[in-house]
C-alpha cells in the first residue's frame, strides 16, 4: 500500500523524508520519490524498487536550511510501476503526493488534456496537479485553487502538494485514507500516512479525518473540516514502539489485516462500477469475445477464490468454468482449447506451480489474464492482461484480504462477463451492483462478534478433526475456513460439502469431531440444515453460524440478515477467519509466521 510522508522545517528534508519512507516500507511499494521546495526551487526524485535506488539517486543532493518536501513510496494501482508513474507528480510549478483513488479521475483528465495540460503519467493521481494549476490560474490564490481541487474530487485521498505560489507552505487533504501530522519542540511539522515515521521524531500527533484539508507553514496550522469549517487540532500522544506502531494495536498483523479488509475492499471497487455497469479498465471491450470457456489456476487459499469464482461464472455469466489445482495441472498433459479463457489466481504473482501453468498456457496460444496482488510481479508480467486486487501488502502468511479482495474481483468480472453476454437483464445487474457495494459494511468487524468468538474459541482446542461444511459458495468458504484454522493452529481440519459428508466423513461423529457448520440464509438453508443435523443427531459438537437461530447447535455464531448470499459468504469469511485466529493466538502460536509455511511458495 501506498506511503506518505512530509516535512517542513529547517532540519536534514532528504534525510527525514528518506527515513520517514523507509518506515513505511513494512506496507509494501514497488517505486518511491520525493520532491523538495528550497529556496524557491524544485528538487526531485524517482526510482523504481527498493528505497536504496532512490538513496543512491539523491547520494549529492542536500538542503540548507529551511525547506518543505513532500515523499512517497507507491503500491501500483492505475499504471505500471515506472519512475514516470511514482510519486510526485508535477505539472509546471507543484508537486504532489497521494494515496487512495480518485474516482473521476477519466473524466477529470479527458478536460484538461482539452485545455492542453500535458500528463506524464497513467496515474489517476497526476490529475490533482494539473487541476490545482487549472484552478490556480482563476484564482490566483493557492489555498482556494487547493480547496477548489479538493471538492472537485471523488475518491479515496490523502493528499500533500507543495508549491512554487506558497514556497513555505504544505497543503493537505485527507479522505478515506490515513494522514496525520505531528509536530516537535522546534515546531517542525512531519505528515506521514501512518504513526512509524513519526516516532522518535514528534510526541504529539494530530490525526485527520475524513473530509480535513488545510495548510501548514512553519508558524501555523490552520485545518478546516468537510463543512468547509476551520476546526482545532486535537494533539494526543504517539505511540513509541515501532512493531506495535506498524500493527497499529493490533496483536498480529492477520488481525489488522482481517479488520483492515473493509477498506482495501472498497478500494478493489473503487473505478470499476457505475449504477448498472461493471468495468475494468485492464481489459479492452472485447476481450471476452470468442471466449467459451473458463479455466481458473492457482494454488491455496487463491484455488478456493477460485472455485467460488466458477459458482459466479456459470451461474451468472453462464460461462463453462472449470478449476484447477496449479501443482496437478502442470503434469497431467491437459487438453487446452484455444476459446478458453485461462486465469491464473495469485496474491504473490511468484507461486512457482502457478507461474508455470500461466507459461504453458501461453505457449498453448490461449488468452490469459491473472487476478493479482502484486504489480510487476512474474505472473502480471507475463499474462496478456492483469487485474490487480489492491489489498495492499499482506504480511500475514495466512492470507486474508488477499482473498477477499479476489473473490470480490470475481464477483464483478463475472457480472461484466454477463453484462456482454447479457446473461442478467439491467435490473439484475443494477441489483448486483448495489450489493457489491454493501461489501465493505458486511466485512466490517463488529465488537460485539469478535467478542463472542474469543469467548467461544476457548472451547475448540482439542479434538480429534474439524470438518467445515457449506453448500455452494460456501464449500470454498468451508475449504478456506479449514484451511486457515489448519494454517495456524496446527490443528487438523478439512472442508467439506455439508451434503457430501453423509457419503463418508459421518463415520467420524462423535462428540470430539468440531463441525463448523455454515448456514446461510440464501444458499440452500434447508438443505445445508438437515445435513448438520444428521452431524448433530450422531452427536458431533456443532458450532453453526449463521443468520438464523439454530437449536440442533451446541454453539452459535449469528451473523447479520443480509438480502444476498454473497454479502453472508462476506460475513461468514470474517467469522472463520476470526475463529482460526483466536484458536491460534489461545494456543499460543506465531500466527504470523506459522511453522513449516512461506508467504511465497516459489519452489515445486
Ligand atoms: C494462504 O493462507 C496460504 N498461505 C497459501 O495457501 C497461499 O494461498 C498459496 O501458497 C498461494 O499463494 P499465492 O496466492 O501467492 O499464489
Amino acid at each position: 500500500m501506498c506511503g506518505i510522508v512530509g516535512y517542513i522545517g529547517s532540519k536534514n528534508t532528504k534525510k527525514i523524508l528518506i527515513n520517514g519512507l523507509k518506515e513505511l516500507e513494512y506496507r509494501g511499494y514497488d517505486s518511491a520519490g520525493i520532491a523538495v521546495l528550497s529556496n524557491g526551487n524544485f528538487s526531485s526524485f524517482k526510482s523504481v524498487g527498493k528505497l536504496v535506488n532512490l538513496e543512491k539517486r539523491t547520494k549529492d543532493f542536500e538542503t540548507r536550511g529551511f525547506a518543505v518536501g513532500i515523499g512517497h513510496t507507491r503500491w501500483a494501482t492505475h499504471g505500471k510501476p515506472t519512475e514516470l508513474n511514482a510519486h510526485p507528480h508535477t505539472g509546471v510549478n507543484a508537486y504532489v503526493v497521494h494515496n487512495g483513488i480518485i474516482e473521476n479521475y477519466a473524466e477529470l483528465k479527458k478536460e484538461l488534456l482539452k485545455e492542453g495540460a500535458l500528463f506524464l503519467s497513467q496515474t489517476d493521481t497526476e490529475v490533482i496537479v494539473h487541476q490545482f494549476e487549472k484552478n490556480l490560474k482563476d484564482l490566483k490564490n493557492a489555498f482556494k485553487a487547493f480547496e477548489k481541487t479538493i471538492s472537485e474530487l471523488k475518491g479515496a485521498y490523502a493528499i500533500l502538494l507543495v508549491t512554487k505560489e506558497e514556497e513555505n507552505t504544505i497543503f493537505f487533504a485527507k479522505n478515506g485514507s490515513p494522514m496525520l501530522i505531528g509536530i516537535n519542540k522546534e515546531n517542525d511539522k512531519y505528515f506521514a500516512s501512518s504513526d512509524t515515521p513519526l516516532i522518535g521524531e514528534c510526541r504529539e500527533v494530530n490525526y485527520f479525518e475524513d473530509g480535513d484539508y488545510g495548510y501548514v507553514t512553519q508558524n501555523e496550522l490552520v485545518i478546516y473540516d468537510k463543512n468547509n469549517t476551520q476546526k482545532e487540532p486535537h494533539f494526543i500522544q504517539l505511540a513509541t514502539n515501532k512493531l506495535s506502531a506498524q500493527k497499529e494495536g493490533f496483536r498480529f498483523f492477520m488481525e489488522k489485516e482481517i479488520y483492515e479488509q473493509s477498506s482495501v475492499i472498497a478500494d478493489t471497487l473503487l473505478g470499476r462500477l457505475n449504477e448498472n455497469e461493471v468495468f475494468f479498465d485492464e481489459l479492452e471491450e472485447n476481450f471476452f469475445e470468442g471466449i467459451n470457456e473458463i479455466k481458473l489456476c492457482a494454488c491455496g487459499t487463491s484455488y478456493h477464490s477460485a472455485l467460488t469464482a466458477s459458482y459466479l461464472f456459470e451461474r451468472y455469466a453462464k460461462i463453462k468454468t472449470s478449476v484447477e489445482i496449479a501443482s496437478e495441472f502442470r503434469y497431467r498433459s491437459p487438453l487446452m482449447s484455444k476459446d478458453t479463457l485461462f486465469v491464473v489466481i495469485s496474491q504473490s504473482g511468484e507461486t512457482a506451480d502457478t507461474l508455470e501453468t500461466l507459461k504453458m498456457a501461453k505457449q498453448s496460444g490461449l488468452k490469459t489474464l491473472v487476478i493479482c496482488n502484486v504489480d510487476n510481479s512474474s505472473m502480471v508480467r507475463i499474462a496478456d492482461r492483469a487485474i490487480l486486487t489492491r489489498a495492499g501488502i499482506e504480511k500475514g502468511v495466512a492470507s486474508t484480504k488477499a482473498f477477499a479482495t479476489q473473490v470480490t474481483v470475481f464477483w464483478m468480472l463475472a457480472l461484466h462477463v454477463a453484462q456482454s453476454k447479457k446473461t442478467l437483464t439491467e435490473d439484475e445487474l443494477t441489483q448486483h451492483i448495489h450489493y457489491l457495494r454493501a461489501i465493505p459494511t458486511s466485512v466490517h468487524v463488529e465488537d460485539a462478534m469478535h467478542e463472542r468468538i474469543k469467548r467461544l474459541s476457548k472451547r475448540y482446542l482439542h479434538g480429534h478433526g474439524f470438518f467445515f461444511i457449506g453448500r455452494d459458495v460456501f464449500f470454498p468458504l468451508a475449504l478456506e475456513g479449514a484451511l486457515k484454522l489448519k494454517e495456524i493452529s496446527y490443528l487438523h481440519a478439512e472442508g467439506y460439502p455439508s451434503g457430501e459428508m453423509k457419503h463418508g466423513p459421518i463415520a467420524l461423529a462423535d462428540p470430539e469431531l468440531f463441525t463448523i457448520a455454515l448456514l446461510p440464509q440464501h444458499m440452500l438453508y434447508e438443505k445445508s440444515k438437515s445435513n448438520v443435523e444428521e452431524l448433530s443427531a450422531r452427536d458431533s459438537t456443532i458450532c453453526a453460524i449463521s443468520p438464523l437461530e439454530f437449536d440442533k447447535a451446541d454453539d452459535f455464531i449469528q451473523t447479520k440478515e443480509h438480502p444476498h448470499y454473497m454479502l453472508e459468504f462476506f460475513e461468514m469469511m470474517v467469522v472463520v477467519q476470526l475463529l482460526s485466529l483466536e484458536i491460534s493466538i489461545r494456543l499460543g502460536n506465531d500466527v504470523d509466521m506459522p511453522r513449516n509455511l512461506a508467504k511465497s511458495v516459489t519452489v515445486e
